[in-house]
């Protein structure tokens, strides 16, 4: 029996005859089962990556290996071995819905007779069942992108890439697409997952890279990254429209604004004078709405890359 463990080692990519550095000496292992994620701001490197494992690029300098096989010597090996959900979107203008999943399996080598009960599956359980017979160019931007997903995992291969699988995709579904994507894993397949989207993502992936300007500046499972942010507490502060950010008191460790909202990070000891704080600024006027919580991965995020997640900010204050 092979393993199937994926392993990237030392993979650098430069464009641009050498000027751009797209990735730089990242190294990684995802383990068959497991759902992996990889985030990180815009630009940073990711689809570059994704883009080396399954041959549509050829590394400047490392090694990427699937089991026995070498995916850099053996592009063919590469393509049969891995499944792909790129960025852009699948091109299926013509095709009908359950005939682009159809034809899909067949490419990947799977039977009739499971390719249409597990389409059939699939399609139910992301609800995508009324646009069965429509034709890929009248399809809008979400379910689209949940039809890709259910295309490259009709029949999965030993490791699955989704390139931002959840973009444009309603929040039910989004749902219904990260059980999906969890299900894959517990068949035993591998997942690299690209995504921004931060708290999904902490509560679906096994492990987790952050990468950064090219490099991977942290890995481990959602906790690991979070340890630093033990202690502390997110005050978040629905600024009322149009106010200056307001002085901020010895107590705000970190900060970050986005619009009107702004989010603070407080030791857990102070979130009394926390909610005082708070509390005043909405008397003043300044401030409209307030939430106190414990910190999520996204402020592990920011601590990481400098920036805030692409779904802040999201559900700001309660
Ligand atoms: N074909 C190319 N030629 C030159 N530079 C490129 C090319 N493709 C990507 N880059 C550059 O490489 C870097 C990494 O791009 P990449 O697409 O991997 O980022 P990403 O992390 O996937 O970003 P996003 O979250 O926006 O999808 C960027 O600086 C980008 O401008
Ligand atoms: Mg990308």
């Amino acid at each position: 029996m092979n393993d199937w463990t994926f392993r990237a080692s030392g993979v650098t990519k430069t464009y641009d005859g050498g000027k751009t550095y797209a990735n730089r000496d990242i190294s990684l292992r995802v383990e068959p089962g497991e759902v992996f994620g990889l985030l990180g701001p815009n630009g940073a490197g990711k689809s570059t990556l994704v883009k080396q494992i399954i041959g549509l690029l050829k590394p400047t300098a490392g090694s990427l290996h699937l089991g026995p096989h070498d995916l850099v010597a053996d592009p063919d090996a590469a393509r049969q071995l891995c499944s792909y959900l790129p960025q852009a979107p699948m091109p299926i203008e013509s095709f009908k819905v359950h005939e682009a999943i159809r034809l899909t399996g067949e490419i990947r080598g799977g039977d009739r007779r499971q390719i249409e009960r597990r389409a059939g599956e699939l399609i139910e359980a992301l609800q995508i069942e009324e646009w069965r017979d429509t034709l890929g160019a009248r399809l809008s931007g979400g379910v689209r992108r949940l039809v890709g997903f259910v295309m490259v995992t009709v029949v999965p291969g030993r490791l699955v890439i989704l390139d931002e699988p959840t973009n444009d995709v309603d929040p039910l579904r989004r749902r219904l697409l990260w059980d999906q994507i969890r299900q894959l894993g517990e068949m035993g397949v591998g997942v690299i997952l690209v995504t921004h989207n931060v708290l999904e993502a902490e509560k679906s992936v096994d492990r987790l890279a952050v990468i950064s300007d090219g490099r991977v500046v942290a890995e481990g499972t959602p906790s690991s990254l979070k340890v630093a942010d033990r202690g502390r507490l997110r005050l978040q502060l629905m600024l009322t429209p149009g106010v200056a950010t307001p002085e901020l008191p010895s107590l705000v460790l970190d900060h970050t604004r986005v619009g009107n909202n702004l989010v603070s990070v407080i030791p857990e000891e102070k979130a009394g004078e926390g909610i005082a704080w708070a509390q005043q600024l909405m008397s003043q006027g300044i401030a409209e709405e307030y939430a106190l919580a414990a910190t999520t991965l996204e402020d592990a995020y920011i601590r990481l890359t400098g920036e805030l997640p692409a779904d802040e900010p999201e559900g700001a204050a309660a």
